[in-house]
Formats: structure tokens, C-alpha cells, sequence
């Protein structure tokens, strides 16, 4: 398969290109090459996608398939407008942040309500606190569906990517935490649920739609477990055994101003209850039965922390610190022992 890959210079693009060249297919990224390099045995275009005409210059390759990454609409617009003619089917990532309804679990894509499309004057999502993403996401959905149509067009509405090159604090900091051992500060109950995708199974399945030209919108997350069996699970994967887990109720570490889900101060993949109990609780039943595959928690936390290990400097830190977790375990084991 001749495949393009619009982006394929950092995580998911990354392995996704990875992968293709792996299985032995003729693969393209096309990116401005700021945020790292495509994997060798890609053949790398650079195009910035602010030039409205860059991606003319892909349009007499003849891509079998193309999977797009992008979050910029006119990006997506571009795109489709220099190549939804000349390529049979057309993967577009979008994300779980579509939709309008974080607060119910075991939601599907086929029955869930999503936000309303970026307004016209909006582009794409606007840092710091990514305000537009998922309505970014929406507008461009449409936009693949109308161009391509429905029988050729495949969008993967992912959860939570982890794994190797992960560019964000989130999974990375519980692989660190439980490599450090000793108390781990465990937010809310060992029952709530936790959401994720391995970035190389979410590529592996984005490689297969391409192949067996899927069509149709999905969740590309894997299936949510409970949050003991996580940190657990990450605990195993790094050789650890029985993890010293101190279970800290939510409203507590509210209170002690840890903060949900990224960044500083913060718990990753904890979101409080019940506002954001559909999150990482959505059914992943579709996804499996249209070819996505699931490795063991193990794999996916060894990928990670190999990477995290061969290289230091790419890892973002992040999370709650050591000293500030110590506080707040001593101030909730003072509350407890009350
Ligand atoms: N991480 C998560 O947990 C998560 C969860 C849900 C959904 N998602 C979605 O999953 C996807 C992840 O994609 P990703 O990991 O491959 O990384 P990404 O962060 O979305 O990368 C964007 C890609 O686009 C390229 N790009 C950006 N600006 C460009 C421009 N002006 N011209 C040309 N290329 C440009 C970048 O390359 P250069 O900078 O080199 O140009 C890069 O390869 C995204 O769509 C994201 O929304 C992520």
C-alpha cells in the first residue's frame, strides 16, 4: 500500500509511519519536520500547511490511503481539497473530545451526542487550555465526510494515547511513580474507572483500516479497567510487585489543590466523579470487533519506560511532585487516623 501520512514526525504519526515501514509498505509523511524527524525507511515531504497550496505538490503520488492528524481546519480543508480525489480512503484522528457528554459510561460513537463545529472564526484550538479542540476536531470530521463520503472515509476518535515518545506528563508519571516505589499517593477508589490506547495498537488498527478500506466513526480506546488494576498493572510491568497504594479520596485531594488529570500539581488520569465518570469508561466492544487489538498492560508500560529510560531529556515532567505527595499523605493519614 501506497500510504500518506499527514504529520509522522512525532508520537502516533511517528509510530504509525514506524509500523507501515515495518509491514513493508511505501509510506510518506508530509510535515514541516519542527516537531522530530519520520522514521527511517519514510520518505519525508516537507509541507507547511499554513501555504494553502502545499498539499497540491503530494496530489500526483497516487496514495492509496491517507490518515491525517491534524487539528487545524483549514489544514484539513486543504488537504482534502489538493487530494480527496486521487486516494481511495481517508483515516482522519480526531479525538473522545468531541463529544458533549463526559459524565455517562459506556457511551459508543454510534450513539453519542458530539459539541458543535468550531465557529467560523476559529481555526484551531487555542493554547493554553486547548479551548476549541474538540469542536476543531467536529468541524473537520464533517469535512472529511463530506469530501471523501462516507464509503471512504474512516475517523478514529481516539482516548487517551500511551506509550513510547508520549509528549505528555500523563502515563509517564505513573511509570515513574511506581518505579520509585515506597507509599504512592492512588486518587479516588481502586473501583473508578481508567481509559487508554496503546499509541502502536491505535497505529496497528489505523494501518489495518487503511488496508481493508474501514469506513465509519469509532472510539479508538482500548478497554477501561479499574484504576487499582492500572497502577497495579504498571507496578507488574516495571517487576514491582505488591505496590504500596494509599487510596486518597477525591474531595480530599481537591481540597488539598492536586489538581485532575495534567500538569502541575496534578494526578494524571484522574478526573473527579461523577462529572467525568463517561471519560474513560466509553465501550470499546466496536472498536474490537472492527480489528482493533489490545497488547497486555505489561507491554505497553515496558515500550514506556524503555523509552523513558534511552531517552531522559524527551520526557516531559510533570505531575505532582515527590515532596508535595508526601504532604498530602500525611495530611490525609492525620484526617484518617482522626
Ligand atoms: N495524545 C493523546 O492522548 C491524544 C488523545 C486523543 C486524540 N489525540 C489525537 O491524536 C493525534 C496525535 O497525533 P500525533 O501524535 O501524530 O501528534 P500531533 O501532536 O497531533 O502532531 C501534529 C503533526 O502535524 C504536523 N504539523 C503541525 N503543524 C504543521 C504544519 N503547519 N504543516 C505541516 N505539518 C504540521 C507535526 O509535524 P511538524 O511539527 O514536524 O510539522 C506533527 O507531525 C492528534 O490528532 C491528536 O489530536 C491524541
Amino acid at each position: 500500500m501506497r500510504i500518506l501520512i499527514l504529520g509522522g514526525t512525532r508520537f502516533l504519526g511517528r509510530a504509525l509511519a514506524r509500523l507501515a515501514v515495518a509491514q513493508g509498505h511505501d509510506v510518506t509523511c508530509a510535515a514541516r519536520g519542527v516537531s522530530g524527524d519520520a522514521p527511517s525507511g519514510a520518505r519525508f515531504v516537507s509541507i507547511d500547511r499554513d501555504d494553502p497550496a502545499a498539499p497540491a505538490s503530494l496530489a500526483g503520488d497516487g496514495f492509496d490511503a491517507v490518515v491525517d492528524v491534524t487539528r487545524q481546519v483549514s489544514h484539513a480543508r486543504h488537504a482534502l481539497a489538493a487530494l480527496a480525489d486521487h486516494v481511495g480512503h481517508w483515516s482522519f484522528v480526531s479525538t473522545i473530545s468531541v463529544y458533549a457528554d463526559n459524565t455517562t459510561p459506556g457511551q459508543t460513537a454510534a450513539d453519542a451526542p458530539v459539541l458543535p463545529p468550531a465557529p467560523p472564526d476559529v481555526d484551531a484550538p487555542v493554547d493554553p487550555d486547548n479551548r476549541w479542540y474538540g469542536e476543531c476536531k467536529v468541524s473537520i470530521e464533517r469535512l472529511v465526510r463530506e469530501r471523501m463520503g462516507e464509503d471512504r472515509s474512516f475517523i478514529c476518535r481516539a482516548g487517551l494515547i500511551v506509550g513510547a515518545e508520549d509528549p505528555s506528563d500523563r502515563f509517564p508519571y505513573w511509570v515513574r511513580r511506581l518505579a520509585r516505589g515506597g507509599e504512592v499517593l492512588a486518587p479516588g477508589r481502586p473501583t473508578d474507572r481508567v481509559q487508554f490506547v496503546d499509541v502502536a495498537d491505535l497505529a496497528g488498527w489505523l494501518l489495518h483500516a487503511a488496508g481493508a478500506r474501514l469506513v465509519g466513526t469509532y472510539d479508538g480506546v482500548g478497554p477501561a479497567m479499574s484504576r487499582e488494576e492500572l497502577l497495579t498493572g504498571v507496578a507488574a510491568g516495571l517487576g514491582v510487585a505488591d505496590p504500596h497504594l494509599t487510596w486518597v479520596d477525591q474531595d480530599f485531594l481537591l481540597a488539598c489543590d492536586v489538581r485532575e488529570w495534567s500538569g502541575e500539581r496534578a494526578l494524571p488520569l484522574w478526573a473527579r466523579l461523577p462529572e467525568w465518570a463517561g471519560l474513560m469508561d466509553r465501550d470499546a466492544r466496536p472498536a474490537l470487533d472492527a480489528g482493533l487489538t489490545v497488547r497486555p498492560l505489561s507491554d505497553t508500560v515496558r515500550a514506556t519506560a524503555t523509552w523513558m529510560t534511552a531517552r531522559p531529556d524527551d520526557v516531559r515532567q510533570g505531575g505532582l511532585d515527590p515532596a508535595d505527595e508526601a504532604v498530602v499523605l500525611r495530611e490525609w493519614q492525620a484526617v484518617r487516623d482522626r
